[in-house]
């Protein structure tokens, strides 16, 4: 059965393909090199301040990703597919960075998304402090840490948040609002303990301590909020922590304190009913773990949001703010099988 379907599904694409593909002449090539050559002529710089900062990105999504992406694109809607551009590729300024980090050439999530927030590299493994601080050291780093978008945003008055389908103590968004020399430190079960340091707690209890100005959280890792005495409330299993803290009841105790409305969603239904005009703060952990890929993830009500409902929803209620926002998005997992992410 399982054979019959995948030939079926090749010679689909195939006879897509072979269709589709045309062959083009000379004035159509040298028509797209002019209509580019007259855009960019034309093209007006646009010299105003933004108000709003959205920050989208592809972990691990190279260019070779970014070409089988586009290709795909092109092929689901019948044509060849190399022809297609994915929509960012046509925003009037693109570029490509060294993603190189202060102590690897491939270097990982948690250095480079330090870098793209602060923009200083640092060590690999490292997230809010420069190079000098040494990968699993968390002492002496009050010199060392740094300051990235997120807090800019918020010194500028302006809301800020993140969306992932990551764990949300994953290094690219722990990169916005972490200090640690450990990516790994996600929940407290591998902190080095009485080392006396502020800065060896781990990443969750961060989140919630250190960044309760943070108005949308959203993406996976309910389990490293929540400790193994109590249930997590997206698989009703016990929490990950050992210190007996549930920090979401933490993070939902600062907003009454502060008489803040605030809306939690452990699915997507509960982020649809959530009204962005009431809605300060926004808490939405939709896995215990990372959340599933598109293709695999669970579309029903009970289910988990997309990365595109995430988006919109943490859009409107950033919106509340006249003064902007800041919004980091991240789509993970691009880059899964090499198991640096
Ligand atoms: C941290 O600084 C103190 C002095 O301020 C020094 O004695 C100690 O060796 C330093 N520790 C590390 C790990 O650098
Ligand atoms: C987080 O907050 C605690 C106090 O609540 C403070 O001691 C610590 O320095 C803060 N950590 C960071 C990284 O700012
Ligand atoms: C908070 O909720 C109340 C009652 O729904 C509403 O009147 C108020 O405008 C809300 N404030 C914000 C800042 O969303």
């Amino acid at each position: 059965m399982g054979t019959i379907n995948i030939f079926r599904t090749t010679a689909v694409l195939l006879a897509v393909v072979t269709c589709s593909s045309s062959v083009e002449d000379k004035a159509h090539w040298r028509k797209i090199a002019l209509d580019d050559i007259t855009r960019k002529l034309y093209h007006t710089p646009n010299t105003r301040v933004a108000k709003n900062v959205v920050l989208m990105i592809g972990d691990g999504m190279g260019i070779s990703t970014v070409t089988s992406a586009r290709i795909l694109k092109g092929q689901l809607k019948g044509k060849a597919g190399e022809e297609t551009f994915l929509n960012f590729e046509k925003f009037p300024y693109t570029g490509l960075s060294k993603v190189y980090s202060q102590d690897y050439q491939v270097p990982d999530s948690a250095a480079t998304a330090s870098a793209m927030m602060t923009g200083v590299k640092t060590n690999s493994r490292c997230m809010g402090v420069d190079g000098l601080a040494m990968p699993g050291e968390c002492r002496n780093l009050t010199e060392r840490r740094l300051n990235g978008m997120g807090h800019w945003a918020n010194d500028a008055g302006k809301s800020t948040g993140f969306v992932t389908t990551s764990r949300v103590t994953h290094a690219t968004p722990a990169a916005m609002y972490a200090v640690t020399t450990n990516r790994d430190w996600e929940d407290d079960r591998s902190v080095p303990k009485n080392t006396g340091s502020p800065y060896c707690t781990d990443i969750a209890w961060q989140l919630i301590h250190n960044n309760s100005h943070m108005n949308v959280i959203m993406g996976g890792g309910s389990a490293n909020f929540v400790p193994t005495t109590a249930s997590d409330p997206v698989t009703l299993r016990s929490g990950r922590r050992l210190d007996d803290t549930n920090l979401i009841e933490v993070w939902k105790n600062d907003k009454i304190q502060r008489n803040a409305n605030y809306s939690k969603a452990y699915n997507a239904k509960q982020l649809e009913d959530i009204d962005p005009a009431n809605t300060q703060y926004l808490l939405g952990l939709f896995a215990s773990s990372h959340m599933a890929y598109e293709l695999d993830r669970n579309k029903e009500p009970e289910g988990e949001p997309s990365l595109a409902d995430m988006t919109r929803k943490a859009i409107q209620v950033l919106s509340n703010n006249d003064n902007g926002f800041f919004l980091m998005v991240e789509g993970e997992r691009n880059d899964d099988d090499c198991n640096i992410n």
